[in-house]
């Protein structure tokens, strides 16, 4: 007899439909698994064996043919163990219910439990989208799926506690959909109050998180980069539920959730500097999403910036521009979005004191140029906004002033980005950085004034196409943060400062 049970594989973030078709027939015992399964799915076989027998069934020495359709989709990892097991329970009449509208996830322990596995709020979310009613999923995944409602989902812990539910001998409740709350408040123990001067630095970094700019801060060791950038997510807005949605399932992918729910707040990554490209950018035999998609919707920090390897900076270069990257495999391509905020630092010279003002530079011409030509022009050229971070003056850093509090620069970004969010409605984009050159014309309006001031200074500053369009979006988050419409000379004047790439001058 032939049976058809549905379940869900992963590629890239998004759930696809896997119907495990289940046959079993007379012949001399076999037990086979067809449809493109990977290594984990062909051990499938051993786990559902044996948790078969400790389910209490007498496993049929029949003639058994497993088929995941379709066919030419690699299928990988453990999740299809609990759906190939109720298939073979059907197809030879061990049990008898109805799973048309039902669909099963989960990987099997010998004894019958049912274990978590990866991608599955992709997959309760596909289950919905298609129609499905009920959907059983391992119990320890609930946490990351119990805010998707229209569609009843069992969480459940072993087979034998399915097939009591399925049988209704017991039945089960599914499991109550959570409502989604977005966290105003941080949930940070670090503070802006913290770091003492830089204001310049910090003004920079309220436009950066108010417009989702890029931001690279050059400075003297010791002058607050590390410490200033660690300071961002506490002054950037709460996600909202799409942005939550898309995190938790780039990181239930990765299978970076550990049974925690819904990511409610934006990430923040910072990878260590000998981070390798495919952990950067995702990839490897099996796809996973690397730090980059890691840092979707939030913050990517890379700091010692030139000490990483320049191929695994130069293969962020056309994810930083599309907000999504492509990994190529064997047989096919899969994407994983990386709409992320990056935030650089370094020094500027190999002994870090190049332009200090009491302390001398060691280092010769030749280094200086070699240190800085570590970052290639196209990278630099991405990131909207270089600044110079200082060393701090005694008076400052011993001064009793308070400085300005997260929570104030907060509010001020909070505004900025409501406008933004308002602004754009219905083209597709929600800030700033991510106007296209289309909407750029019709969202960037410039005054008389602005308009001759960038005239001017395209060619003294050597600006290329994407250095104007840059230039024009700082201006507009500018405007934004001061509540204007219109673009005017100030603003550009400022943005246009952002694009000086530093005193240091590093080539473009
Ligand atoms: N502006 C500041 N206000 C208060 N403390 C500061 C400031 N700048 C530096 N510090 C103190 O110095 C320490 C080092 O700062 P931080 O790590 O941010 O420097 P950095 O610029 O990243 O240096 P490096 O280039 O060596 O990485 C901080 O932990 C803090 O205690
Ligand atoms: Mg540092």
């Amino acid at each position: 007899m032939v049976n058809k049970i549905t379940s869900f594989g992963i590629s890239g973030i998004d759930a696809f439909v896997v119907d495990v078709e289940t046959d079993v027939s007379r012949g001399l015992p076999a037990f086979e698994i067809v449809g493109m399964p990977d290594t984990a799915v062909r051990e499938s076989k051993e786990r559902v064996r044996s948790a078969y027998r400790n389910s209490g069934f007498l496993f049929p020495a029949k003639r058994i043919t497993v088929n995941l359709a379709p066919a030419d989709i690699r299928k990988e990892g453990a999740a299809f163990d609990l759906p190939i097991l109720i298939g073979i329970l059907c197809a030879s009449d061990s049990i008898s219910v109805d799973t048309t509208n039902c669909a099963f996830v989960g990987e099997l322990s010998l004894m019958g439990q049912i274990r978590p596995t990866n991608g599955i709020l992709s997959m309760v979310m596909k289950a919905r989208d298609i129609g499905i009613k009920s959907i059983y999923i391992p119990q320890e995944n609930l946490a990351e799926a119990e805010y998707i409602d229209g569609i009843d989902i069992y969480p459940v812990e072993s087979v034998t506690q399915l097939l009591a539910h399925l049988s209704g001998q017991s039945p089960m409740e599914s499991a109550k959909t959570k409502q989604f709350r977005s966290f105003s408040e941080t949930p940070y123990d670090i503070d802006y109050s913290e770091v003492m001067g830089q204001y310049a630095a910090k003004r920079a970094i309220e436009i950066a998180c108010a417009g989702g700019h890029n931001i690279l801060m050059v400075g003297p060791p010791g002058s607050g980069k590390s410490m200033l950038a660690k300071r961002i997510p506490t002054i950037l807005p709460p996600l909202t539920f799409r942005e939550a949605v898309e995190c938790t399932k780039i990181y239930s992918v990765a299978g970076k959730l550990d049974g925690s729910g819904l990511i409610t707040h934006r990430p923040f990554r910072s990878p260590h500097h000998t981070v390798s490209d495919i952990a950067l950018c995702g990839g490897g035999r099996n796809p996973k999403p690397g730090e980059i998609s890691l840092s979707h919707c939030g913050v990517l920090f890379l700091d010692e910036f030139p000490e990483f390897s320049s191929r695994a900076i130069d293969s962020m270069r056309a994810p930083l521009e599309d907000g999504k990257i492509t990994v190529s495999r064997a047989n096919g391509s899969v994407t994983y979005p990386s709409n992320i905020m990056l935030v650089c630092a370094m020094n500027p010279c190999k002994c870090g004191y190049l332009g200090h003002p009491t302390k001398k530079c060691t280092c010769t011409p030749a280094q200086i140029e070699k240190y800085g030509s570590k970052i290639s022009g196209p990278m630099l050229d991405r990131i909207d906004l270089h600044i110079d971070v200082p060393a701090v003056a005694y008076k400052e850093i011993s001064s009793d002033k308070r400085a300005e509090s997260s929570a104030e620069i907060r509010k001020r970004v909070l505004n900025a980005r409501r406008l933004q969010f308002n602004r754009y409605k219905g083209t597709g984009i929600y800030k700033n950085s991510d106007l296209t050159p289309a909407l750029i014309k019709r969202f960037c309006v410039t005054d008389d004034e602005a308009q001759k001031a960038l005239k001017e200074n395209f060619d003294k500053m050597n600006l290329t196409g994407r250095g104007y369009s840059k230039v024009l979006k700082i201006a507009r988050t500018i405007a934004d943060l001061e509540k204007s419409e219109i673009i005017t000379k100030a603003y550009i004047m400022e943005a246009l400062q952002y694009r000086a790439l530093t005193k240091y001058n590093y080539k473009i």
